[in-house]
């Protein structure tokens, strides 16, 4: 597949390495230019001058950076995004870790959606650590990557992508469903911020339904 990831830092350059090592063509864009040679170059992946450039050569795009960057970066790949996949990887903190912004109301991937009118934005990887997404084979047993969104064939394509980095893709749902996922990744968070943790624990459903292990 030919993805691009929006940054660069733990998320971006995490799912970047195995995405590459998965046999992915990918290009990373973020603000920062010489980093993001940096990260391409270890990594070996391309680099664009822009999120907006990155988006238009790819067919999958990764939105990897801070929650309170998102809006922003939707609008600018918007135009370029139409008829693509957006997976939405953020996770909508409140700046001060306590809590989601978005709590009792749409999730964040729902809100960049009405950014991005034709995209076909899919909540996935944002249920897991960026050291686990570094390597989802590490823990030695096969780790859920949980997705959610509205159009059936660009989540089929999430879940290839979750299973050719070694992941079990579960379906969560309609996009709506990102509301859980989202308040399943805080459950994750808060979990390590209170047991001042080694932020590697993953989520793995025991005896999940058939129906909802993607094809
Ligand atoms: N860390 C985790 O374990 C983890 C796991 C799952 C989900 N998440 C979520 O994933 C997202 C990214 O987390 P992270 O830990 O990877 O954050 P991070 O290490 O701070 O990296 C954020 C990246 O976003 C880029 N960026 C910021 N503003 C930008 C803009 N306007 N345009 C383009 N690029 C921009 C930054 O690069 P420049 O400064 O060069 O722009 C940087 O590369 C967050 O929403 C987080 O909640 C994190």
């Amino acid at each position: 597949m030919k993805i691009a990831i929006i940054g660069t830092g733990n998320v971006g350059s995490a799912l970047g390495g195995s995405f590459v090592r998965a046999g992915h063509d990918v290009t990373f864009a973020a603000q920062d230019t010489a980093r993001t040679q940096d990260v391409a170059a270890g990594l070996g992946a391309r680099t664009s001058n822009s999120p907006a450039s990155a988006t238009a050569t790819a067919d999958v795009i990764v939105l990897a950076v801070p929650y309170s960057a998102a809006a922003d970066v939707a609008d600018e790949i918007a135009a370029a995004a139409k008829g693509k996949v957006v997976i939405d990887a953020t996770n909508p903190l409140k700046a001060d870790y306590s809590g989601l912004e978005t709590e009792g109301g749409p999730s964040g991937a729902e809100r960049l959606a009405l950014r991005l009118p034709g995209a076909h934005v899919v909540k996935a990887f944002n249920t897991l650590f960026a050291s686990v997404q570094a390597d989802p084979t590490a823990a030695g047993r096969t780790v859920d990557g949980f997705f959610a969104g509205d159009d059936a064939v660009a989540k089929a394509t999430v879940a290839e992508l979750a299973r050719s980095i070694g992941l079990r893709p579960i379906d969560a749902g309609s996009l709506q469903g990102a509301r859980q996922l989202e308040a399943l990744a805080w459950l994750n968070i808060s979990m390590q911020l209170r047991t001042n943790g080694a932020w590697n624990t993953s989520l793995v459903l025991v005896n999940a339904p058939d129906k909802a292990i993607a094809a």
